[in-house]
């Protein structure tokens, strides 16, 4: 890599120096009182605008529809629902006018999945009763003129809390598990009539005592173009092109259950080409303690797990290697920073996922450096929150590099007395250290890239940078779809750069290489952005096509 740098080092020491940053622990902002409905599910789209639902039998929702026409749909047909007034299950957050307006769901999308077609239409599959089978589409707009559409095909089997993963194969979709439901199935069928596919793993992963403890499981799209499935403790490469387990991994230390009801979190670390793109390394963090759910039931809340795992899945003698997070924490989403970071954020301290069944709630962040030596220091402990995020909440990373956080609501229907937890509407914004106004003279603005780029393409990126030190990096990021502590296809991705120009002005331009494949990037929108010393741009979009 050439880089030819323009700069005068010391002037860029001494701004460096003004600038010290006075609080790393980032800051959180009160965006909405009123989300209308509870976050259950969240999704950015390449609008940026967020879809967010939740399940439609859940009763007055904090959004009022005027239209009968939506009673219907959403009432379906729960006897206690006033059938005079009805209330939204769905809205879209318009982000740069902060912003709802309600969508219309024609069914129950409740605990359901979902992924990103590269037209970067969201598809969202399963939930409950009349919804449990259904296909959805969400085409993203900027008019406020979108909203849901129904498939007219079903998915084969009955899919209440399954995951979703994109292929590298273009739009298609691999739809797995759900509640006693052993098998997998693709989106679109190829031929016609494929049907579903059983996996005995989800049958062997399932613990019957604790509801499962193998639902909503981790899946992620590995380099090779295997997936990894995990569920429960234990996890497989599995080959999906010859419906053949590839190889089966160790079980994962510590006692206790990382998925659903269970419910830690996983993460695929950050893609870097400097490996080639061919290692690919997979995080688990947090969990149920053994008997988590039965406890619950008795008004017992275990603590929950404090370990995490790290396993490189392309290695050929794969072994967990574990640390340990400052507390325990059930039902947190991990997400990838664009500084490649990892944040653990919402949940709580003891129980498992479900009503009423945890407590203490996990008010602060974690931050996690997956390369800092010695590895004790790479956990840090951000600020507080003062809204508790437990069953039913979310959080997903927005463009400006904030994160959205929202939802709550540990009880069947919206419950906002009287309780201990109750309902929460409010929405809310992280802001990480990075956003810090202290660091903006080492941000870069006003990025620009193509926005249709090819596998592998070389590709010009401008954009504006007062201060350049050491190092400038790009990266892309494929905007998850967020349930249930999951953020299914999130994926991050580092790309190289070939070539770098300074002009005294500030303005740089750059040469960066697209991924070699959609086995590193399925094809569809990425968030790019470039990150100075740990300083990220705002992120604009990219669209990486077949050639
Ligand atoms: C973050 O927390 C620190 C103390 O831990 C506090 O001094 C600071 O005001 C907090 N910052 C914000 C923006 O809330
Ligand atoms: C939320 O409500 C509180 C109390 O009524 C009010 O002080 C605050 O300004 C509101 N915030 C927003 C973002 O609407
Ligand atoms: C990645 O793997 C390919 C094929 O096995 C190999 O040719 C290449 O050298 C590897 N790259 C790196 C950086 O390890
Ligand atoms: C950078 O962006 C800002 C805000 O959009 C704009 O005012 C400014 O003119 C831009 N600078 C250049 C050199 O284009």
């Amino acid at each position: 890599m050439h880089i030819l740098f323009i700069i005068s080092t010391l002037l860029s020491l001494l701004r460096m120096a003004a600038s010290t940053i006075t609080d790393r622990g980032g800051r959180w902002d009160l965006l909405l009182n009123n989300s209308g409905v509870v976050a259950m599910h969240m999704a950015l789209t390449h609008r940026n605008t967020v879809v967010i639902f939740d399940q439609t039998r859940s009763g007055p929702s904090g959004y009022r529809l005027n239209s009968r026409k939506s009673c219907y749909f959403n009432d379906d047909g729960d006897t206690n629902d006033n059938p005079t007034t009805c209330w939204a299950h769905s809205v879209e957050y318009d982000i740069s006018s902060n912003t709802i307006r309600p969508l219309v769901l024609r069914s129950d999308t409740w605990c359901s999945s979902g992924a990103f077609l590269s037209s970067g239409t969201l598809l969202q599959t399963g939930g409950h009763g009349n919804g449990i089978r259904k296909i959805r589409y969400f085409r993203p707009c900027t008019d406020k003129k979108c909203s849901w559409t129904e498939s007219k095909s079903l998915l084969e089997d009955s899919r209440w809390y399954a995951t979703n993963q994109i292929l590298p194969e273009k739009d298609r979709v691999f739809v797995i598990g759900g509640l006693k439901v052993f098998t997998y199935e693709f989106i679109p069928k190829s031929p016609n009539d494929e049907g579903s596919f059983n996996l005995p793993f989800l049958r062997q992963t399932r613990n019957y005592k604790e509801k499962g403890d193998n639902l909503y499981p981790f899946v992620h799209l590995s380099v090779d173009g295997h997936l990894f499935i995990f569920a429960n403790r234990d996890s497989i490469l599995f080959n999906y092109k010859t419906h053949k387990v590839a190889k089966e991994f160790p079980r994962m230390p510590g006692n206790g259950a990382r998925s659903y009801p269970g419910t830690g979190s996983s993460v695929m670390l950050p893609l870097d080409y400097a490996d080639g793109y061919n290692k690919t390394e997979i995080m688990v963090c947090g969990g149920g303690a053994p008997g988590a759910y039965q406890a619950s039931r008795k008004h017992k809340f275990l603590e929950g797990l404090k370990s995490c795992g790290r396993i490189v899945i392309t290695d050929d003698d794969s072994r967990w290697l574990m640390e340990e997070m400052p507390g325990p924490r059930i039902m947190s989403d991990m997400l990838i920073l664009p500084t490649g970071d990892i944040l653990i954020i919402n949940g709580a301290h003891q129980g498992c996922a479900g009503w009423n069944k945890a407590k203490r709630p996990a008010y602060k962040p974690y931050l996690y450096k997956p390369n800092k030596r010695p590895s004790k220091k790479r956990f840090s402990i951000l600020n507080s929150s003062n809204i508790a995020r437990m069953y039913h909440s979310s959080a997903i990373l927005l463009p400006d590099g904030r994160i959205l956080v929202a939802g709550s609501n540990p009880y069947k229907r919206y419950t906002f007395h009287n309780v201990k937890y109750p309902t929460d509407l409010r929405m809310e914004a992280f802001s990480p250290y990075y956003l810090d106004t202290a660091l903006d003279d080492r941000r870069p603005s006003n990025v620009s890239v193509d926005d249709e780029i090819k596998y592998g393409q070389e590709f010009g990126v401008k954009f504006e940078l007062k201060n350049v030190r050491r190092w400038v990096k790009f990266v892309v990021y494929a905007p998850p779809f967020a349930t249930h502590s999951l953020s299914m296809n999130q994926r991050m991705v580092s790309l190289e750069c070939v070539g770098i120009e300074r002009e005294e002005s500030g303005a740089v331009t750059a040469m960066v290489v697209a991924p070699p494949s959609a086995r590193v990037a399925p094809a569809g929108y990425y968030m790019f952005t470039v990150v100075n010393e740990r300083v990220p741009s705002k992120s604009v979009w990219v669209k990486f096509v077949h050639g």
